[in-house]
């Protein structure tokens, strides 16, 4: 007799799509589903910044010892100093990924606050709600995005806001809104934190497409606002964007506070939960960004390979929208989605009859597009019957 009586499993329908993709024969086929950048090649290379980090981690490491529960302190304070305004007090612990860094901060909320709520904007990251409702969070949501109009909804989020209990949390996508592309402007954002300030409530930000936007400094702005603003804040940051080391697993958690020994306590913390789940987080990553940031060469190069990046799908969303102009509003919208307003059954029809794949919702990875598939991707759109929006 069987001694595992398991549920079914069920497969995260944004990864199932690389599978499927990657299964399909047909030669045409456009891949713009997972949140991976790509080249006008179609390829994700290793950024050169990369390469030559890992040459100099290859001659220059002498041992593989443990480092810790907190991982490579020196990358969490460089890359902290990179994301943060210099006033700001920000401690925290290198995380496997965005993900780990979202873990340990939903973990670290739900310690400090058990009875709190954690708010969610939808449409969101799919993972967000599992993640953090797998820490023991109880989650609520509010709409954030109206997918027909393209509009934000931003009297609902602030509605949301103004009726949650003090120690209540929320997480905020930093920038490049993942799945809508749909960021707030900089005087919804002030508008935003002011009620967040008034009302207690504890920012979560998630950052995972820092740059890749309208640059690094711009797309941050909004963070160190947060961070400036609101007395403690928890902050995930992901590298696998932007240093493009996707399966290496590169991320930090920060908890920001005005009082030092509140950050620092939150650090000691974070290693502990760490301890619990996985002990330490793997180092390569962290070493390589670590390499770049404390090198002014490679710092540039970094930057300049970040902006290439940026610059690309930047001109991605112009070529879109100059060749179909109800996608007019994809130059509005930042990073690396846009969320179409199609249904599920159009969405099947591109996938199945055109090999075009894009996730369930509609969301495409505007990244992975190349130049010279535009035409096909609008084609295909027009076969579905796609007019945009409302
Ligand atoms: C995405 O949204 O496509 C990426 O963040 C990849 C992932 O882990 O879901």
């Amino acid at each position: 007799m069987a001694q595992f009586n398991l549920p079914e499993p069920q497969p995260d329908p944004l990864l199932q799509l690389i599978g499927k993709y990657r299964a399909d024969t047909r030669p045409d086929k456009i891949d713009l589903g997972v949140g991976v950048y790509r080249d006008d090649h179609g390829n994700t290379p290793v950024l050169a910044a990369v390469k030559a980090a890992e040459n100099k981690l290859q001659q220059e490491q002498q041992s593989k010892s443990y480092l810790g529960l907190t991982g490579d302190n020196e990358f969490v304070e460089q890359l902290g100093t990179l994301l943060f305004n210099d006033a700001t007090i920000a401690l925290g612990a290198q995380t496997p990924g965005g993900s780990g860094a979202l873990r340990l901060a939903a973990e670290i909320y739900n310690i400090a606050h058990p009875q709190g709520t954690l708010w969610i904007g939808t449409p969101t990251w799919p993972n967000h709600l599992p993640l953090t409702e797998s820490a023991g969070v109880k989650t609520a949501t509010f709409d954030y995005f109206d997918k027909d109009t393209q509009q934000i909804m931003f009297d609902s989020s602030l509605e949301a806001i103004d009726n949650a209990k003090a120690g209540d949390a929320i997480i905020l996508h930093g920038c490049c809104h993942n799945p809508t592309g749909a960021d707030l402007t900089p005087e919804q954002w002030q508008q935003l934190v002011s009620l967040l300030v008034e009302k207690n409530i504890i920012p979560i930000v998630d950052l995972a497409y820092h740059g890749l936007g309208d640059g690094l400094e711009d797309d941050l702005a909004a963070t160190r606002l947060i961070t400036t603003q609101c007395e403690e804040v928890l902050v995930a940051a992901s590298c696998s964007k932007n240093f493009g080391l996707y399966r290496d697993r590169t991320g930090a958690v920060y908890m920001t506070s005005h009082e030092k020994s509140t950050a620092t306590r939150a650090q000691a913390v974070f290693g502990q939960i760490a301890r619990k789940i996985y002990s330490m987080p793997p180092d390569h990553g962290a070493a390589v960004v670590r390499l770049i940031l404390q090198d002014s060469t490679l710092k540039k190069q970094w930057h300049d390979e970040l902006k290439t990046m940026t610059e690309r799908v930047k001109s991605l969303r112009q070529s879109i929208a100059e060749r179909f102009e109800v996608l007019e509003f994809v130059t509005r919208q930042k990073g690396m989605f846009s969320l179409l307003p199609l249904s599920p059954v159009q969405v099947n029809s591109l996938i199945e009859d055109h090999a075009v794949y894009l996730a369930g919702d509609g969301r495409i990875n505007v990244a992975g597009c190349q130049l010279d598939q535009i035409e096909r991707f609008v084609t295909s759109l027009e076969a579905v019957g796609f007019t945009g929006p409302q």
